[in-house]
């Protein structure tokens, strides 16, 4: 602990507050702040000043506490959000002689005399009865404190009630009951602008214990779920696990608030609700690297892409506008501010009698929008397409399984969906008008490409239209839905039966096997080695279904995964084509009996499988657990780099999945309690097989072997049955850390990095799911980027193991 404490205070050392200048300690009747000055924290850490956002014009200037040591503008907290001063020259930050409160004033864009463009505001009652001598500071955490002149003990005001869009370590949110007060997070408008935008987070305004996430303080769009005694419901993960924070909800008669507080203050973090509507929590390793995130996916934040926007978790940018759109406020988007949405490029033309000209686009594979009305009397497509055309106000329509749904208004959170990705969406119809329509025709043909749309260009009878192009966008959908499909597969290479036959030489050379097949070496016709593994226990499933599957796996591409290089399918007969491992798995380098690795070889394996995992979890659209971790699933390439093998088949297989895993030999020792219980299985049961992996790394034997304490010497020897993850965690806690790495290395390890992987093992076998980090917290720890505290001896574990 205290290697990896220091790491940080280095850290912080080489950030040592540069002095100010022009820097006070306190703001007070008699020293104002003025322009350019700032207030600096006594350890240098915050300070409080006039900033203008960062690319900004710089014309706008805000009252801002922002991090001191961070080559990066930061700003955690902002008092003027809505009314900017215009200049710097005539501000003035201080403590009002008449009533005592702290007070912002200058000039603003609207005034040419000094105006109060910010205040504490607070009524004469509760302020002080010698208000001329109140004094505000900037503290250590980042809380601005307006301080009873009369009585230094007295807060009056501080600014960690009144919180903007970031989370402070130490400070609150939630309700104040006295005063009905709540202290919510509230995201920027947009990049340069702190005035409230769109997204909140607060806490339920029934009394529940429970944090909501809302887009215009009305629509909920994420829940945490009510507070447990040590987490919130819905996000596990930030428990005890959490490496970061000691997190906690309090409920007294006077209030009810959520704090969280750093384990280490050194650590500079930050937990913001940010413009995408997340909260995401960075921490700063010479940048700001993203550590936490909820709602995971950024699409599952309400009207994210404001009115008739559409949101693709795809592609880099959130937002797009549907095809006849465009951004309402192209400078908004620009500023990742799309809650203005998308407005018509040309207006719908519809007269009260019914009569229009107006046509409908195809959006196919789509989420389809809140807020629809189903029009019982519908009984056909065409019928539910007469049906919109009749309303001026209708803006969509679709049809599926027998039922029509109309929208009238704005569209929101259409989101685009993928059926490789196995969730298929519905086909919207979106009306456009006649020129809408045939502006994009003539786009599409200048482009050179779907010229068959020019069929439906004659304006005729309006019905005839519509049909027609619905007739056309319906062959071009189906066109770009094949040609997606063949693209995914493309990247995939398609291989026959006899060719795989041949180049294993009839699958006579066997490099290994588990309970979905065996896995063969090949050479391919440019002499390319490669590994094709034969499923065996995939059943009848479709050809279809595997294709999908497959081209899916074959997306998922990291320098620490095998690579998928394409597949053969042939009937029952199914096969994998991989890249080939020269090295073969880690089970041979750690328990082979052969040369062993060292330690530096085995701590960069420990990194490089922790982040092929973080990668599967988080860093897919969608979470891919691997459910096998051991060993014998780690490869290893030329440069001793692992490559996690046999990722996704858990879906490949499906149903038929644990009951293969649990007739496989040696895998038992690594599955996770909830496992073996019966219990649905998250992400959690890989972290927990890792730190049994990493176990088996520090120790160079398996875990499953029986030892026993030698109490002489300390070290472990065959023969009784102490377990020996249980023994290392024991003398991980007792701080002997040194006696438990593999006796082979004779002592030559980096007791830090040691000490990290012991305790970062012991958190991902906790028998509660819930007291598990998740990978991507494990990364971290391991990286050194955070520091980790020893963790309980895993009781349930032991009791486990004495039990059999
Ligand atoms: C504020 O600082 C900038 C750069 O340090 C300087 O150019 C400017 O004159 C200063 N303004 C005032 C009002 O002190
Ligand atoms: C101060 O508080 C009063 C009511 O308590 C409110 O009407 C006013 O807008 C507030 N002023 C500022 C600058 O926040
Ligand atoms: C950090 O914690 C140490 C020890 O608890 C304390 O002495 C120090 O003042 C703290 N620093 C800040 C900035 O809170
Ligand atoms: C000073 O303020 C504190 C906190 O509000 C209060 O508990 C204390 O009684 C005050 N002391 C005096 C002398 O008024
Ligand atoms: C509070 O609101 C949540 C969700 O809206 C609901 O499930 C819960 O029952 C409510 N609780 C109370 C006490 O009203
Ligand atoms: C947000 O809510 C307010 C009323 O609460 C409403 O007037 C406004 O139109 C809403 N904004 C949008 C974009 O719907
Ligand atoms: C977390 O904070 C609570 C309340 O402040 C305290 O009781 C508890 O001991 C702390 N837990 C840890 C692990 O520091
Ligand atoms: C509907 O109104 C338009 C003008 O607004 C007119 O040209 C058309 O003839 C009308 N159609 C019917 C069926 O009344």
């Amino acid at each position: 602990m205290s290697l990896i404490t220091a790491t940080f205070m280095a850290l912080a050392l080489c950030f040592a507050p540069a002095p100010a200048v022009g820097a006070a300690a306190t703001v007070s009747a008699r020293r104002p702040l003025r322009g350019n000055d700032t207030l600096v924290s006594a350890q240098g850490k915050f300070e409080l000043g006039l900033f203008s956002p960062a690319g900004s014009s710089g014309d706008r200037f805000y009252l801002g506490i922002w991090y001191m040591n961070i080559p990066v503008q930061t700003v955690a907290w902002v008092g003027n959000r809505v009314t900017p001063l215009s200049s710097v020259a005539t501000a003035e930050l201080r403590v009002s002689a008449d009533d005592g409160n702290l007070e912002l004033v200058g000039l603003t864009a609207a005034s040419s005399s000094p105006v109060v463009v910010w205040s504490s505001n607070l009524s004469s009652s509760s302020l002080s009865s010698s208000p001329g001598s109140n004094t505000a500071e900037i503290r250590d955490d980042g809380n601005l404190v307006l301080v009873d002149g009369g009585n230094s003990s007295n807060v009056l005001w501080q600014s960690f009630d009144h919180p903007t869009d970031t989370h402070m370590s130490g400070a609150w949110l939630g309700e104040n009951k006295l005063t009905g007060e709540y202290q919510a997070l509230t995201s920027w408008r947009n990049a340069q602008d702190p005035a409230p935008g769109m997204f909140t987070d607060t806490v339920n305004s029934n009394g529940t214990s429970e944090f909501v996430f809302m887009w215009n303080r009305s629509s909920t769009y994420y829940r945490t779920g009510v507070w447990t005694g040590s987490f919130f419901k819905n996000i596990p993960e930030t428990a005890r696990g959490n490496v970061l924070f000691n997190q906690t909800y309090i409920e007294t008669p006077a209030y009810r608030r959520l704090t969280n507080i750093l384990y280490n203050n050194e650590t500079i973090t930050r937990l913001v609700l940010d413009l995408t509507g997340q909260a995401r929590q960075y921490v700063w390793v010479e940048s700001w690297q993203l550590f936490w995130t909820a709602p995971i996916v950024q699409c599952d934040v309400y009207a994210l892409c404001g009115a008739f926007g559409v949101c693709d978790q795809r592609s880099e940018l959130p937002c797009r506008c549907p095809p006849g759109f465009a951004p309402a406020s192209e400078a908004d988007w620009k500023l990742s501010d799309w809650s203005d949405g998308c407005r018509r490029s040309s207006p719908l033309t519809c007269s009260r009698n019914g009569s229009t000209t107006d046509g409908f686009l195809e959006l196919p594979d789509v989420k389809l929008p809140d807020d629809s009305l189903a029009v019982g009397a519908a009984q056909s497509k065409a019928e539910c397409e007469s049906a919109c055309q009749k309303s001026c106000s209708c803006q969509a329509y679709a049809f599926s399984n027998g039922g029509c749904a109309v929208w009238h208004g704005d569209l929101r959170n259409v989101q685009q969906l993928y059926a490789d990705s196995g969730v298929s969406g519905s086909d919207l119809y979106l009306r456009l008008s006649a020129t809408g329509l045939r502006d994009l025709h003539s786009v599409d043909r200048k482009k050179g490409e779907n010229h068959w749309l020019v069929l439906g260009m004659t304006m005729v009878g309006v019905l005839a239209l519509g049909a027609s192009l619905i007739l056309a966008w319906r062959i071009l959908g189906a066109r770009r839905r094949r040609l997606a499909s063949m693209a995914n597969e493309n990247s995939l290479t398609v291989y026959s039966y006899g060719d795989l036959r041949a180049a294993t030489k009839n699958f006579s050379e066997r490099l290994g096997g588990g309970g979905f097949g065996s896995v063969y070496r090949g050479v391919l016709k440019q002499q390319v080695q490669v590994a094709v593994k034969k499923l065996e226990t995939l059943g009848r499933q479709g050809d279809k279904q595997f294709r999908t599957e497959v081209s899916t796996l074959g997306l998922i591409q990291h320098v620490n995964l095998v690579r998928l290089l394409g597949f053969c399918s042939l009937g029952d007969e199914k096969m994998l084509v991989y890249e080939y491992m020269p090295r073969g798995s880690l089970d041979r380098y750690l328990f082979g009996g052969g040369a062993s690795l060292s330690w530096r070889e085995r701590y960069s394996i420990m990194i490089g499988v922790a982040r092929g995992l973080a990668y599967l979890h988080h860093g897919c659209r969608e979470c891919i657990v691997h459910c096998d971790i051991k060993p014998e699933n780690i490869l290893l390439d030329e440069d001793m780099s692992p490559r996690i093998a046999d990722f996704g088949m858990a879906k490949l297989v499906g149903r038929d999945f644990s009951r293969a895993l649990t007739t496989m030999r040696g895998t038992i020792g690594y599955l996770a309690p909830e496992w073996i219980s019966g219990q649905p299985i998250s992400a959690m049961v890989d972290v927990y097989s890792f730190g049994m992996v990493l176990f088996e790394l520090i120790s160079g034997r398996r875990n499953s072997e029986e030892y026993s304490e030698v109490e002489a010497t300390g070290t472990m020897e065959r023969g009784s049955s102490t377990f020996f993850p249980v023994w290392a965690a024991g003398k991980v806690v007792e701080g002997e850390v040194s006696v438990v790495a593999d006796r082979r290395l004779y002592g030559d390890v980096r007791l830090e990095e040691l000490e990290r992987a012991c305790r970062v093992a012991c958190w991902c076998i906790q028998g509660e799911e819930v007291q598990r980090p998740t990978m991507a917290q494990v990364v971290q720890v391991l990286e050194g980027a955070v520091q980790v505290h020893a963790s309980p001896v895993p009781r349930a574990l032991q009791h486990l193991v004495t039990l059999t």
